[in-house]
C-alpha cells in the first residue's frame, strides 16, 4: 500500500480529483490525510464528502512546533503532494523528505513563478504579456518558491480573446488530466 499526504489551502479540486482517481483506478494508493492551513477552506467539505481525514493547522503549529513534522514522520508517506498550498514548507520538513515533496504550479516554470504568483495572478500575468501558451509544471519542492527540479510540464495555447477565467479553466483541465498520472508514475516507476 502506497501512502500519500496532501496539502491544500483553498478549493481542493485537485485534491478531490487525485483522491477519486486512486479510488477508481488503484486501490493500492491511499490518501492518509489532507492538511490545510485555512479553517474555512472548501477542501474540508470535499474531504468530508470523500470520507478522508482532513486536519487544519495554524502558522504557529507549522513553523514553531513539530506537530506537522511529527505527523508526517509518523505517517511515513511515499509522497507529499502540495495541491494549491500557499505557504512555504519549513526547511526541516524539506530535509526530512528529500525528493518526496511535489508541487503543482499553474504555469510553465521558470516563467510566472515565485512569491505572489498563484491562482489568477498567474493567469493575469500570462494574459497581460500576450503569451501564446501556458500550462502546468509539476516539480519537486525545495527551499525557494517554485524552483525545485521539474518533473513534468504540459502546455495549452492561449488565444488573444481568452479571458483570465478561460485560461484558468484550460490550466485546470491539464492539472486534472496529468497530476494523478504523474503521481502514479512517481509512486510506482521508481
Ligand atoms: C491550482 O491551479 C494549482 O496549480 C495551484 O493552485 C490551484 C489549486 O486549485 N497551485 P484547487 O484548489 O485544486 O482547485
Amino acid at each position: 500500500m502506497k501512502k500519500i499526504v496532501l496539502f491544500a489551502s483553498g478549493s481542493g479540486s485537485n485534491v478531490e480529483n487525485i483522491v477519486r482517481y486512486f479510488q477508481e483506478n488503484n486501490s493500492s494508493v491511499i490518501a492518509s490525510v489532507v492538511l490545510t492551513n485555512k479553517s474555512d477552506a472548501k477542501v474540508i467539505d470535499r474531504c468530508n464528502r470523500l470520507n478522508i481525514s482532513c486536519l487544519y493547522f495554524n502558522k504557529n503549529a507549522f513553523y514553531k512546533t513539530n506537530v506537522i513534522r511529527d505527523l508526517l514522520i509518523n505517517t511515513k508517506p511515499d509522497l507529499i503532494i502540495l495541491a494549491g498550498f500557499l505557504w512555504k514548507m519549513p526547511e526541516n520538513i524539506i530535509q526530512d523528505f528529500p525528493t518526496k515533496i511535489i508541487n503543482i504550479h499553474p504555469a510553465l516554470l521558470p516563467k510566472y513563478g515565485g512569491k505572489g504568483m498563484y491562482g489568477n495572478n498567474v493567469h493575469k500575468a500570462v494574459k497581460e504579456n500576450n503569451e501564446p501558451e501556458t500550462g502546468i509544471t509539476i516539480h519537486y519542492v525545495n527551499e525557494n518558491y517554485d524552483e525545485g527540479a521539474i518533473i513534468f510540464q504540459a502546455k495549452t495555447p492561449v488565444f488573444e480573446n481568452d479571458s483570465v477565467a478561460e485560461i484558468a479553466v484550460k490550466v485546470h483541465k491539464l492539472e486534472y488530466e496529468h497530476f494523478p498520472r504523474t503521481i502514479k508514475k512517481l509512486l510506482f516507476d521508481n
